[in-house]
């Protein structure tokens, strides 16, 4: 979109949201924010999970402050809800989007209504997949948070030294996530070979993605999906890992070895792998139940796609470090990935109170 697109839009955004304020007077519609440089409309999926929270908040302080207006909604992992509230962000004149989509595979309609716009489309986090109007993604290198995930159970275990046999168990994200393939593809390069030597071992036999996904990353899905596990495969046996790929999942997942009386002195809890050091997970770290998380920084990622859309909309060039990986069935998405760090009790106060993510006060 040229600077002079954005000036024209810019003035029949005024005379529209004249027109809606006036046509919607009194029945509590939402005005469009203003910015002198424009609109950002920023779809996230959720705010059960406080990251998203987070990515938002962070986002719109940082767009604010460069003279955007922010239209920030939540779709609460209503598919149908995200199609509506981008479609609004499109009518009321955005002039940039940034989402981070329930499923990935759902938006390709509305995105042809953006690129009927001129408005450009910033995929963050979670690529938009089979659409080619996903104009670039800013997220972290997802296959690495699996591998260290990987590594660290096998760290967790000694399998460098023990034969074993260990118990282990593996949880998969939303199969309508794209990031939920990179995440199981990147632990497996590092487990699959224990499990084909026998060193570890899945009791239940359940190993694909089909039989391992947790819809919408729902944490009381994985603990119910545990129950079963557990009741099915370890009577008279102890599981020793769990592989999950997010804090809300471990949670259920640890809530489900509690019941069945992991948790003791004489019967631990199994190592347990995460992902977003989210508050929650962070302090059952602490309380060592949660073994493990995989810190991706929000500040980071949203100081990036902020970057990424501001050279966008002013036609400058965009910081991009990885043209090859995501493709999302119609093209392959320029991206930038930022590095994931693996975090547990050794190391959380300086990567998560050191650098400010967390108080100290937050974690007790
Ligand atoms: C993924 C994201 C993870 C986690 C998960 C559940 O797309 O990359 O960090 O947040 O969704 O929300």
């Amino acid at each position: 979109m040229s600077r002079n697109t954005r000036t024209v839009k810019g003035s029949v955004l005024l005379v529209t949201t004249a027109l809606v304020l006036t046509a919607c007077g009194g029945v509590g519609d939402a005005a469009q924010p203003e910015g002198e440089n424009g609109v950002i409309g920023i779809s996230m999926p959720t705010q059960s999970s406080e990251r998203w929270v987070r990515d938002g908040s962070n986002m719109s302080s940082e767009f604010e402050e460069l003279g955007y207006g922010v239209d920030l909604q939540y779709a609460e992992d209503v598919v149908q809800d995200q199609l509506s509230q981008v479609e609004n962000m499109i009518t009321r004149g955005s002039d940039a989007l940034v989402i981070a989509s329930v499923d990935g595979e759902a938006l390709g309609d509305v995105l042809d209504m953006a690129a009927d716009s001129d408005i450009p489309v910033i995929a963050y986090d979670r690529l938009i997949m089979g659409s080619e109007h996903v104009d670039y993604y800013a997220t972290f290198d997802n296959f690495e948070v699996g591998v260290l995930q990987g590594e660290y159970i096998v760290d967790a275990l000694d399998l460098e030294n023990e034969d074993g046999p260990f118990n282990i168990e593996l949880f998969g994200g939303a199969p309508d996530d794209n990031n939920a393939y990179f995440f199981n593809d990147g632990a497996m390069s590092v487990l699959q070979p224990y499990i084909d030597d026998g060193v570890l071992e899945v009791r239940s036999g359940q190993t694909s993605m089909e039989q391992i996904a947790t819809q919408r990353w729902d944490g009381s899905i994985a603990q119910s999906r545990m129950d079963n596990l557990l009741s099915a495969n370890y009577s008279g046996e102890e599981v020793d890992a769990v592989l999950s790929p997010f804090d809300g999942i471990s949670l259920g997942v640890i809530e489900s070895l509690r019941s069945a009386g992991y948790g003791s002195e004489s019967r631990p809890l199994p190592v347990i792998t995460g992902q977003d050091a989210d508050l929650s997970s962070v302090r059952s770290i602490i309380a060592e139940e949660q073994t493990q998380t995989i810190f991706k920084d929000t500040r980071e990622l949203a100081a990036q796609t902020v970057e990424m859309t501001e050279a966008v909309l002013e036609e400058t060039e965009v910081p991009v470090n990885d043209t090859e990986s995501y493709d999302n069935d119609v093209k392959v998405v320029p991206s930038f990935l930022l590095d994931p760090v693996s975090v547990d009790l050794d190391n959380y106060y300086e990567v998560l109170v050191e650098s400010g993510y967390y108080e100290e006060s937050e974690l007790e």
